[in-house]
Parts: C-alpha cells; sequence; structure tokens
C-alpha cells in the first residue's frame, strides 16, 4: 500500500458468509464461524498494522436470535472461547476490546466473559476493537432516546449521539460488507451517515489482509464530501468557494 495514502481512522466491518463458506465445504455452519474468527484475528493484526486507530465488527445481532437454537448456542460459546483464547494477544498488542450491545438477554456466563475482556483490555494503547453483540442499529437509536427521556434531556443530534451505545468512538469512516450483499441489516444506522462503503465479494472467512489492502485503497481514491461539492472539499478550495 503507498503510505501516503489516507487511512480510514475507523473501519467497520459486516462479517457475512461464514455460513455459505461451511455449506460450500459440506461443513456445518457454524464451522464457518469458527473459521471467522480467525479471520477477525487475522483482521485485527493487519488493521493495527495499517494504522487504523478503530476496528468495529458486526459478530452478533439483535435479529440473529431469530437463527436455529443450535446456532444460536454455537455463537454464544464461541465469543466466550475465542475471548478466552485471544485476551493475551490483544494484552500484548495493546488492543482495547469493548463490546457493544444489550446486555439483557445475554447469559452471566457470556456477561462475565464480556465484562473480563473489558477490564483487562482497557489500559492498552493500540487498536480499539468494538465487537457488536446482540446489537442492532434501531435498538440503539431508541436506547439512546430513552435514556435522554428518563434523563429529561432534549432530543438533539449532539445529545442523542452522546447516548448512542458506541458514543466512546468516532463516526465510522469505511464500512465493509464481506459475502456478495449490498445491505446494511441494521448496524450502525445513525453512525454510517457519511461512511464510505465498500462491498467484497469474499465470503467471512475468506477476507484476509490482502482484501483488507484492496477495501482501504478503494477508501483513498474517493473522494468524501459531506454534502459539499467537489470543488469546496479540494485540497487547493479557497474557503469562498
Ligand atoms: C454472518 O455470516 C456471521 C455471523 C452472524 C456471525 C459473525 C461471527 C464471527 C465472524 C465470529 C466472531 C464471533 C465472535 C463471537 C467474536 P452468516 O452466518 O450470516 O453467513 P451466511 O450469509 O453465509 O449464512
Amino acid at each position: 500500500m503507498d503510505p501516503s495514502w489516507s487511512v480510514p481512522e475507523h473501519v467497520a466491518i459486516v462479517m457475512d458468509g461464514n455460513g455459505r463458506w461451511a455449506q460450500a465445504r459440506h461443513l456445518p455452519r457454524v464451522a464457518g464461524h469458527r473459521k471467522g474468527v480467525e479471520a477477525l484475528r487475522s483482521c485485527v493484526r493487519h488493521a493495527s498494522l495499517r494504522g487504523v486507530k478503530v476496528l468495529t465488527v458486526f459478530a452478533f445481532s439483535s435479529e440473529n436470535w431469530k437463527r436455529p437454537g443450535e446456532e444460536v448456542s454455537y455463537l454464544m460459546g464461541l465469543l466466550v472461547r475465542a475471548v478466552k483464547r485471544e485476551i493475551a494477544e490483544f494484552k500484548r498488542g495493546g488492543v482495547v476490546v469493548r463490546f457493544v450491545g444489550e446486555r439483557a438477554g445475554l447469559s452471566e456466563v457470556v456477561r462475565a466473559s464480556i465484562d473480563g475482556a473489558q477490564t483487562q483490555t482497557e489500559a492498552g494503547q493500540g487498536l480499539h476493537l468494538n465487537v457488536c453483540f446482540n446489537y442492532g442499529g434501531r435498538w440503539d437509536i431508541v436506547q439512546a432516546a430513552q435514556s435522554l427521556h428518563e434523563r429529561n434531556l432534549d432530543i438533539t443530534e449532539q445529545s442523542l449521539e452522546g447516548a448512542l451505545a458506541l458514543s466512546h468512538a468516532p463516526d465510522p469512516d469505511l464500512v465493509i460488507r464481506t459475502g456478495g450483499e449490498k445491505r446494511i441489516s441494521n448496524f450502525l444506522l445513525w453512525q454510517a451517515a457519511y461512511s464510505e462503503f465498500v462491498f467484497s465479494d469474499l465470503l467471512w472467512p475468506d477476507f484476509d489482509g490482502a482484501a483488507l489492502d484492496l477495501a482501504l485503497e478503494e477508501y483513498a481514491r474517493r473522494e468524501r464530501r459531506f454534502g459539499k461539492t467537489s470543488s469546496q472539499v479540494q485540497p487547493n478550495a479557497v474557503a469562498a468557494a
């Protein structure tokens, strides 16, 4: 990658395609999720190497409870096992892990695992990894509005933003979705208002450092206008343009 290219500060990923990856190999769907954890591990390393400061991944949506019971149980167990296995490496690399989503509905074991991971990594100086787990963009907007209402606070863009579950992070500059689908699926509905989107046909377990580089390169070619005109955002634009 050309080192002069602009690297997004915050990358968010919809890790889609685990089930299809497994089915194509005549394996149970959960084998794809297991492989997906490996892809996530290498993506964290690679994003950090490239200078990304915040990585947010969609690991379990509010709607994923509708999946077959065995798959839901597997994903819950996988989270606990993945935390146990990865925590030492996160600490070594200074990765700060935060879980973003609704705690209600999660078992004691899952909650303890989430809390432990957060406490053990909070002093890190490296990449911030937000794992969206039991998360939905609509849930987040509603819980933020409820929390302002309960505190008798006015609802403004600024106050609502501050009450969102991801208020500790800047808005994502780049949202990547793997697996060939081109939809947002209730991910970061508020925060992705001005994100650049890159869609990859790769299934998540096949997404590697080279694929992340391709997405970062595509991002570097985009012109971000935030509602302005192209001439206004050119590097040499005069203030009155
Ligand atoms: C979507 O693929 C993927 C998920 C719902 C789970 C994502 C989880 C991981 C990548 C593992 C990391 C998990 C934890 C717990 C840290 P899909 O199952 O919808 O795939 P399909 O579209 O091919 O069916």
